[in-house]
């Protein structure tokens, strides 16, 4: 939403003056339940849902797990290569990347598995295998390894993050959702970073039509203030004991006042088509600079979701200090990028969806005088 959006200013402070602090579970409040409500609305799927809200994206997930422990009273979650799910116990657990995020911080917790990622620019067969051969993958540690009626839920980022901004091989999340229907198990679908606008629509489970059992938002859902929600079909959420979820701060007031505002930004500046502008100009932008560069390897995401994977010309090896080399350039030029990737190789751009066609554009000349400089 970027900085100060007025809508979010002028709701939090509103909200703000009025009160700070009741603690939900103890007395609640209209504004945690229009957010839920409108959650409840925009989430995909017709059926009847319900959302609870927390503090941060991990919290949020950490939930949702237990929401899915709860309701089919298995133990098991599985996960994916490359995800990243958060820092707090269960959520570094679920977590695939050691450095930074796991390192020294063991013992984790149990029952999580994880599976292939259909990454398709470094599927060993290539490509056009990905989806079929990773789904099988996957279907097979359910199956032979796990024990179908031992898992709770399994949970991906329909767009992996810090991963990468892997755009999941086409297929693969479908085949996946299929499988988990047929035998019981509960889709929880991460869009903390890929959900609230950011890759065109409301949510990136849309783009592979999938209908999650549940639904996890954070970082977007409140313009920077600090509120995550899981949202889910009634069934599975009320399966949860009265007072066995929530939390102190959990859906603080002045954050709901705040992600009120950014529905409101984004239904009227139609944040979800400049979004889809905005990763246009983006992916139009690096396809001129690949021209001119053989260190990248690949341009892929969706909307104002975008990330470059940097590798040694002539092959697919990582390339991590072009990378580095790019960022500080860009540093040096007053343009904060980020890095991501498993293997610290990529690049990811994820501007406002209020920034302006000429300041991202100014912006993206400097990426490509970094690139140029290398
Ligand atoms: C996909 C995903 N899930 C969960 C989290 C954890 O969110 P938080 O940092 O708010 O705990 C993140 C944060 O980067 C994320 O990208």
């Amino acid at each position: 939403m970027g900085n100060a959006a007025p809508a979010v200013v002028e709701r939090a402070a509103d909200q703000l003056a009025r009160y700070t602090h009741t603690c939900f579970l103890a007395t609640p409040y209209e504004p945690y339940i229009e957010v839920a409500e409108t959650l409840n609305r925009l989430t995909p799927g017709t059926h009847e849902k319900r959302t609870a809200l927390f503090n941060t994206g991990s919290e949020a997930v950490e939930n949702a797990v237990k929401y899915a422990r709860a309701a089919t009273k298995r133990p098991a979650v599985v996960v994916f290569d490359h995800a990243f799910h958060g820092r707090s116990l269960l959520t570094m657990t679920m977590t695939a990347k050691n450095q930074p995020y796991k390192h020294s911080f063991g013992p984790f917790a149990p029952e999580v598995y994880r599976a292939p990622m259909a990454y398709p620019y470094r599927w060993p067969s290539g490509p056009e295998n990905c989806a079929a051969e990773a789904f099988s993958q996957f279907a097979q540690l359910v199956d032979a390894q796990i024990g179908a009626d031992a898992v709770a839920c399994v949970v991906v980022e329909p767009i992996q993050g810090e991963g990468g901004f892997i755009v999941p091989a086409d297929g693969f999340l479908r085949a996946v959702a299929d499988f988990c229907r047929d035998r019981g198990i509960l889709l929880v679908a991460d869009e903390v970073q890929a959900g609230i606008a950011r890759t065109g629509t409301w949510f990136a489970s849309e783009h592979d039509g999938l209908v999650p059992d549940l639904v996890v938002t954070a970082k977007g859902l409140a313009g920077g203030m600090p509120l995550a929600a899981v949202t889910g079909r009634a069934e599975i959420m009320d399966a949860a004991h009265p007072g066995g979820i929530g939390g102190t701060y959990s859906g603080n007031p002045v954050a709901c006042a705040a992600a009120l505002g950014v529905f409101d930004e984004i239904e009227k500046h139609q944040l979800l088509d400049r979004a889809q502008a905005i990763g246009d100009i983006l992916v139009s932008e690096l396809r001129g600079i690949a021209a001119t560069t053989d260190v990248l390897g690949d341009i892929r995401g969706r909307g104002a979701m975008i990330a470059a994977e940097l590798v040694v010309p002539g092959t697919r090896t990582p390339n991590r200090d072009a990378v580095a080399a790019v960022s500080r350039h860009c540093l040096n030029n007053g343009v904060l990028t980020l890095t991501a990737g498993t293997f610290g190789n990529v690049l990811r751009f994820l501007p406002p969806l209020s920034i302006s066609d000429d300041l991202l554009i100014e912006a993206l000349a400097v990426v490509r005088d970094a690139f140029a400089a290398l």
